[in-house]
């Protein structure tokens, strides 16, 4: 079953699916070691991977397993960075959140914006119940944006992710539709994914899903029961990564 990304506006931002044109933009988020420096994979240093990331959100999209958006500033057009809804299980109700943004576009409350409406959109649209995502424990700025967005953390994933040889834990956390406060700002409003609002950044741009499959991570999951992942039952699969 496919899952058409939206299109959705907020006060200062419009989110909307990726495309070809966006793949310097992409790269140049994604490589960046210190905007990644939390992440559960390592920087790219090739630019096909933005390709590749590329198809993969369509690929997303047709096989109905999440929304991965670029998020442009409406003031300038600039490319900020991206939102994702992955991991959708309808027979669970669930999904996972992950976002990255440039460090340029840091401490405007953007990534907080952007999440609340992507998150406003899945529940409306995709009847869910519960909504997961992970964060590097160093990562305070991360943690606070899922704790104003209303998600309660749940636990802590040991030595959860290996990047380069260094080791660090993820906190776990949850959100659940009865706890879920949409912001007073207006509802997202799904607009056409091509707006003539859009324009290419003039200025440096970023990147970055929060989950690539990496060497770099050396767990799996063993079990016959629910899988982290949100996907079917594994016995030995390639670990659940954090949720980007
Ligand atoms: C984490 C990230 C998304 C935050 O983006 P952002 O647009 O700056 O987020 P917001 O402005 O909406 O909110 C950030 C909050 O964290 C706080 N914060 C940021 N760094 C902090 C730090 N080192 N210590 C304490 N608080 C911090 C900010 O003050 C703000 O809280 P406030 O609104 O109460 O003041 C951004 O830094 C990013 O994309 N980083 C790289 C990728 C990444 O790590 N993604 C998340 C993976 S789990």
């Amino acid at each position: 079953m496919s899952l058409p990304s939206p299109t959705l506006q907020t006060a200062r931002l419009r989110l909307r699916p990726f495309d070809d044109a966006d793949a310097d933009d992409l790269f140049a988020l994604q490589s960046n070691a210190y905007v990644l420096r939390y992440w559960d994979s390592p920087p790219w240093s090739e630019r096909a991977r933005s390709e590749r990331f590329i198809t993969a959100c369509r690929q997303m999209a047709e096989e109905g397993t999440g929304a991965r958006l670029a998020v442009d500033r409406l003031s300038d057009g600039a490319f900020i960075g991206w939102c994702t809804l992955n991991r959708w299980n309808p027979d669970y109700r669930s999904a996972s959140l992950g976002y990255c943004f440039g460090d340029a576009a840091w401490g405007h409350g953007y990534a907080t914006e952007a999440a609340r409406a992507l998150l406003g959109w899945a529940f409306d649209t995709l009847d869910l119940n519960r909504i997961q995502a992970e964060a590097d424990t160093r990562n305070v700025g991360s943690a606070r944006v899922l704790e104003k967005l209303g998600f309660v953390r749940e636990g802590t994933l040991r030595e959860d992710c290996v990047v380069n040889g260094d080791v660090s834990d993820s906190w776990v956390y949850g959100l659940l539709r009865r706890e879920w406060r949409p912001s007073s700002e207006p509802v997202p409003a799904p607009l056409s994914p091509r707006s003539p609002a859009r324009r290419r950044p003039a200025s440096r741009s970023f990147d970055s899903p929060r989950r690539q499959s990496s060497p770099s991570k050396r767990s799996v999951s063993i079990g016959a029961s629910r899988s982290r992942s949100g996907h079917a039952i594994v016995y030995h699969s390639r670990r659940r990564r954090r949720s980007h």
